[in-house]
């Protein structure tokens, strides 16, 4: 329920407190009957107003870049864990610092940053590839035997450079319960035999814990399971997307109508090339709060972006709405706070949604606008 005297403007991004921490109480109960411990990937999420409310479930973050590092720093605390595909040469110390765990992509990587990760005190780790990924697209299949993510067990070989203290892997993406027993099996097989030399094995992301469905208790058997077979490794898991599942829309406003032939273009105050790329990569057709896929012979709404770019447009499919829409209302995107806001860019010079909190009470605070500074800063 919104009460809130502030109107929420249009376009804004608006994370909902309340069902925000109905998915903490999830994962907590998973840290706290599995016996894991729960980190938050910036790449997924990184809306720093909404950190005090994560920080109490949490014990850290995870971070891939020196300025997701410095975020994690400055606005969560705690663990901070870091996996960057390749480490810049420039950045490295600047990284390190930041950080308590660290893991590499490769060994030629370990080799040449090892003596300064432990004389940085940190707690070294190697990404593995276990060759097993459920994912079907491959833009998100890290685990392919070509891919540039992680070392495969053979290249490992049969002993762990000395100094590691721990293994990566990530492999999952909006996945079940089952694809981490799979996983957890693959890591048994190909890099069994590393296991006992180990304090941790972080699982990576793709755990979506957090969605209705999710089969959370043979979630945490399996992760039981596993501990009871190797009960000195401390188990990490580090979603993104399952932290902010379904918590907020992204709120739009239909501008203009343009008939024609096959359906009625809704002409929007967002973009899905800026601020939904998902929409677009996945690709995927979001929700739209009161619309529903067409049956044949209904009257159809495509919704198109406010760039110029000719793909910006839901082009996965069209929607029915109960009553026409007319200029000026008001669309939700639902379920749009994971890889939104960290990916938006201001292409184009649009508009970038503001950004907004409902808070449990159902008051609105309005966090950040942008404006034309934010587009001309970002350019020379
Ligand atoms: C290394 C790593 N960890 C964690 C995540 C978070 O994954 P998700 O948001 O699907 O849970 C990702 C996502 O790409 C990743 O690459």
């Amino acid at each position: 329920m919104i009460n809130s005297s502030i109107p929420i403007p249009s376009p804004c991004y608006v994370l909902e407190e309340s069902k925000l921490l109905r998915n903490l109480e999830i994962l907590d109960r998973v840290q706290q009957q599995a016996n894991v411990t729960i980190i938050l990937a910036l790449k997924g999420f990184a809306m720093f107003s909404a950190f005090p409310i994560i920080r109490p479930y949490l014990r850290g973050t995870t971070a891939s870049s020196l300025f997701e590092a410095m975020l994690a720093r400055e606005t969560f605390g705690g663990e901070l864990h870091l996996y960057l595909p390749v480490y810049p040469e420039a950045e490295f110390d600047a990284i390190a610092q930041q950080a308590t765990h660290i893991t590499f992509n490769s060994l030629s990587q370990w080799q040449h940053f090892g003596d300064r990760t432990l004389a940085a005190g940190l707690s070294p780790g190697l990404r593995i590839n276990p060759e097993y990924s459920p994912v079907e697209h491959d833009i998100y299949n890290p685990a392919a035997i070509d891919s540039r993510l992680g070392i495969r067990s053979e290249v490992l070989g049969d002993r762990l450079p000395p100094g590691i203290a721990g293994l990566h892997c990530h492999n999952l993406c909006e996945s079940d319960s089952v694809a981490l027993e799979k996983t957890l099996i693959q890591i048994e097989t190909r890099f069994g035999q590393h296991l006992p030399q180990l304090q941790w094995l972080n699982l990576g992301g793709g755990h979506l814990m957090t969605r209705q469905g999710y089969d959370l208790d043979h979630l945490i058997q399996t992760l039981q399971d596993f501990r009871h077979r190797h009960p000195h490794l401390q188990l990490y898991l580090e979603p993104g997307a399952a932290v902010v599942w379904e918590t907020g829309d992204l709120h739009a406003t239909v501008l203009d109508l343009i008939p024609t032939p096959g359906t009625t273009i809704a002409m929007l105050d967002v973009s899905f090339t800026a601020h939904m790329p998902d929409c677009l990569e996945m690709p995927y057709k979001p929700r739209i709060r009161g619309a529903r896929d067409p049956q044949p012979g209904e009257p159809t709404y495509r919704m198109g972006g406010t760039t110029c770019l000719a793909g910006d447009v839901m082009g996965m499919g069209d929607y029915y709405f109960d009553q026409a829409l007319r200029v000026g209302d008001r669309l939700q995107f639902e379920d749009m706070m994971h890889y939104t806001m960290v990916k938006t860019s201001m292409f184009n010079g649009v508009q970038h949604p503001s950004i907004g909190l409902l808070h449990q009470d159902g008051t609105f605070e309005l966090i950040r606008e942008f404006g034309y500074e934010d587009y001309k800063n970002r350019l020379s």
